[in-house]
């Protein structure tokens, strides 16, 4: 499955931004943040199931999919700013937001910063905590290795916590498409990554003052943002809602798309 890609040029080091857009315009939005280092398309599964109804987008992060890497170190701050710019350019006044690991530090940071342009948040195996010094020094290995051996073995280290074991043998499809979106990523894209990950802020002491509604996902086996972790974040959120997904590690929405999507629309139904 595969969907129409556009191109917009955005102010902030002037990059072009590939993103697609789906659905009826003029409908409510919810736009959806990949983790690291994928691309929009791990969303494919949740555009396909909501854009019938709403306006749908998926985008790449700089240095990700189709998206340019400009020129600079990457962070949290930056990639938010991104999607502030592609929502203007866009015309999106308000959306709901999508974000798994990754995507949902660069949620929790937005909706810190810019609480008036978020109606929802959908809080996907992340958490809000910044990196141990242990975490940093592992980040920093990854990068000391990806420099020395590339990203094939980069890709096939990292896939090993991925995933729930069983997807392994039951979801092989989802294992190699993920695979192929960690090469894609260039190793000067990896690396900054990972400095930006590294350098990140914890988000766990603001938690308290969002006050939209919030659904938070997370895969029963997740090993990298374990369900501990989303219960800490659903202690802190007033309005939030914690659903477990069975079979499914990291990556929730691409290992049972039919239950993370079940919790999905009913949860869009719900704000829209
Ligand atoms: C992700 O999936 O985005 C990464 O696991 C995030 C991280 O490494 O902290």
């Amino acid at each position: 499955m595969s969907y129409l890609e556009n191109y917009i040029r955005i102010g902030i080091n002037n990059i072009t931004v590939s993103y697609i857009d789906e659905g009826k315009n003029g409908a409510p939005a919810i736009i959806f943040i990949h983790g690291f280092p994928f691309n929009k398309s791990m969303w494919n599964k949740q555009v396909g199931a909501l854009k019938d109804n709403y306006r749908v987008i998926a985008y790449d992060i700089r240095g990700h999919g189709n998206t340019e890497t400009g020129n600079g170190d990457f962070s949290i701050d930056l990639f938010v700013k991104d999607l502030l710019a592609l929502m203007d350019n866009l015309k999106i006044d308000k959306t709901i937001l999508c974000g798994l690991s990754m995507g949902g530090y660069i949620a929790l940071n937005a909706i810190e910063n810019y609480p008036q342009r978020f109606n929802a948040l959908i809080l996907s195996d992340t958490h809000c905590i910044a990196d141990t010094p242990e975490a940093k020094d592992k980040r920093m290995k990854a990068i000391e290795s990806i420099r020395k051996s590339g990203s094939e073995k980069y890709a096939d280290e990292s896939i090993k916590n991925l995933f729930a074991p069983e997807s392994f043998t039951a979801r092989k499809e989802e294992v190699s498409f993920i695979r192929e979106m960690i090469i894609k990523t260039s190793e000067q894209s990896l690396c900054k990554t990972l400095l930006a990950l590294a350098e990140r802020k914890e988000t766990c002491s603001k938690l308290p003052e969002i006050k939209v509604p919030v659904l938070i996902m997370v895969g029963k086996e997740d090993k990298i943002t374990p369900p501990a972790a989303a219960q800490l974040m659903h202690e802190k959120i007033k309005k939030s809602f914690l659903s477990i997904i069975d079979h499914a590690g990291h990556l929730s929405n691409m290992e049972n798309s039919g239950e993370f999507n079940e919790y999905l629309k009913k949860f869009v139904a719900s704000v829209y």
